[in-house]
């Protein structure tokens, strides 16, 4: 019987359980140390000047705290949020609107970034980079281009994709922060304090149980805890130990190490259809259904920071650890693997 697919809990995020889950405060935001620390700095010296903030890209696979990140960070200067999304953005008009409704200082968040109309994202150059904005007013031989100032903000783009980004709208982010995937003792302590904002009961064990389980990653974390929290209410007393943990997981059929169907389907091909490696990034995109720069900037990063691939100049191989998680046993070169 497949897992479930983990990324299916990433791709519908329950919003009402974001909103009490998500930290607003950097105490409040565990783990990605260095990066919160180049943060706070940044924030911390603009403050002191006065100025807005740099415009700022954060990157990094779905779930890991962009977008909380960024309404942190927004907070912190006592600035507005005006959020939206790269795909929302439909015509050039619908960007300045939004642009043009903004006030001095605050922050412009969009999301998915990457996925930003390349004719739209013209229009951002020079209002990221003069805080201006050129629009075209009236039509045929009346039409004339006309220059509005804008207030100085800060943009904060997110995306899972930063490879998608043009050259100039990239070089335009001063600050540009890539988040990693979570350590289980990081999101053990997420887990706790979201425990203890959803009142359930856990142990430490049982926490880091769910954590282990979570592919590196914050909101897989959280949405597991209520799937156990459910399970502890009605076939226990309700408390999240190891065991329940344990036993709540196999039921909803989670796999050990938190793997997916996806990074399963990414490994097997790898080893079952191109022997074990080196295989190009197209070619397995291909062979797993997937686009290339998914499977590169959301999928692999986590795959080669557990261990199961490697990453070579003649492309992906297999490590012996994946050849045990699918159960096969590593051949000689040029011979298939052994069921
Ligand atoms: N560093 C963190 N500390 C605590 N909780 C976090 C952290 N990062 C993310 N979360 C939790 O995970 C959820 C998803 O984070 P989000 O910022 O929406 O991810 P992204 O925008 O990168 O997809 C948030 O609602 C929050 O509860
Ligand atoms: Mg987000």
């Amino acid at each position: 019987m497949p897992d479930r697919m983990i990324t299916d809990v990433l791709a519908k995020p329950d919003a009402a359980l974001e909103m009490t889950l998500r930290p607003s405060v950097f105490s409040d935001f565990t783990g990605q140390a260095k990066l919160k620390e180049r943060l706070e700095i940044a924030v911390a010296a603009a403050q002191q000047r006065r100025e807005p903030l740099d415009h700022m890209l954060l990157s990094g696979p779905p779930g890991l705290g962009k977008t909380t990140m960024a309404n942190i960070i927004a907070k912190a200067m006592g600035a507005n949020v005006k959020s939206t999304s790269g795909p929302t953005i439909e015509k050039a008009g619908d960007l300045a609107g939004l642009l043009t409704n903004l006030e001095e200082g605050d922050v412009l968040f969009i999301d998915e970034i990457h996925r930003l109309q390349k004719t739209i994202e013209e229009y951002l150059y020079p209002a990221m980079e003069d805080f201006k904005l050129d629009i075209i007013i009236d039509q045929g031989p009346n039409a004339r281009s006309v220059r509005l100032n804008l207030p100085r903000f800060t943009l904060i783009g997110a995306t899972t994709r930063s490879g998608l980004l043009t050259a100039p709208l990239l070089t335009r982010f001063a600050i540009r922060e890539r988040l990693d995937y979570y350590q289980a003792e990081q999101l053990q302590r997420i887990l706790v304090r979201s425990a203890r904002l959803l009142n359930v009961q856990i142990e430490e064990l049982g926490a880091l149980e769910i954590a282990r389980r979570s592919r590196g990653t914050p909101r897989i974390a959280n949405n597991l805890l209520r799937r156990v929290r459910d399970y502890a209410q009605v076939r226990a007393d309700g408390q999240v130990t190891k065991e329940i943990a344990d036993r709540a997981l196999a039921m909803l059929e989670i796999d050990e190490n938190g793997l997916d169907e996806m990074d399963k389907r990414i490994l097997e091909s790898v080893i079952v259809k191109f022997g074990g490696g080196p295989v190009g990034v197209s070619s397995l995109a291909v062979a797993v259904g997937e686009e290339p720069d998914t499977l590169e900037e959301v999928y692999e990063p986590y795959l080669i920071m557990e261990g199961y691939l490697k990453r070579t100049p003649q492309g992906r191989v297999a490590t012996e650890l994946s050849y045990k998680k699918l159960g096969l046993t590593m051949s000689l070169p040029g011979q298939p693997g052994l069921f």
